[in-house]
């Protein structure tokens, strides 16, 4: 009779402890599949935030929609202004449509060659300029005047050699005059 009635003790022993443990994980909060999501959670590489915020594009850095449409306006107004390249705008101040265009085209190419959301529709720009025998020394003097734009619009150090490299690229697209001919 006592053996029977340990038995009966341990058994309900058991079961207590068993109890008790579930309920313990449920008020913790820690019952398996939300403790096995808290695990993964630890387990992440903090370092991604950083990451991002390095990533940024150059688009974003030299002030997205409105820096670009602003450096655009100020490239345009140098680029008319300056003596040694005007003569080639001549036909296009004329036209209000053209200067539109050209405009339009210019800020689709600095928006896209900086990774923003647009893509350059304009005339292909090798076709755009073979014709117009422009020589190295005009492409830098227009260049150049990009370079001061962002200079007037206190674009950072970095951003401004960032954008100018990223058009240097458009070199050979642009340049056909006498000087690179002559070879
Ligand atoms: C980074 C350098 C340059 C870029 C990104 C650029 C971009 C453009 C674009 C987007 C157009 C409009 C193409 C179209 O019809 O859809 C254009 C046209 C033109 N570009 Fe350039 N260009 C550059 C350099 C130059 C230079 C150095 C000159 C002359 C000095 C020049 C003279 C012209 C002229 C005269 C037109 C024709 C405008 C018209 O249709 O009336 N470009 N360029």
């Amino acid at each position: 009779m006592r053996r029977i009635v340990l038995y009966f003790l341990s058994l309900v022993l058991g079961f207590t402890l068993f109890y008790v443990e579930v309920a313990i994980e449920f008020a913790t909060g820690l019952h398996e599949p939300q403790a096995e999501a808290a695990r993964r959670r630890r387990r992440r590489p903090r370092t991604r935030k950083l990451k991002i915020i390095n990533e940024k594009k150059l688009y974003e850095r030299i002030g997205s929609a409105k820096g670009v449409s602003d450096i655009v306006d100020e490239w345009m107004r140098l680029n008319l202004a300056d003596a040694r390249i005007a003569p080639f705008f001549g036909a296009t101040v004329a036209k209000p449509e053209r200067l539109a265009k050209l405009r339009r085209g210019l800020g689709e190419q600095i928006c896209e060659i900086s990774d923003g959301p647009c893509q350059y529709r304009g005339t292909n720009m090798r076709r755009a300029h073979e014709k117009m025998n422009i020589t190295d020394e005009q492409f830098i003097f227009f260049s150049d005047n990009l370079f001061k734009s962002m200079q007037k619009l206190s674009v950072p150090e970095r951003e401004k050699n960032e954008l100018l490299g990223r058009i240097g690229t458009l070199r050979d697209d642009i340049v056909h005059g006498e000087e690179e001919s002559e070879e």
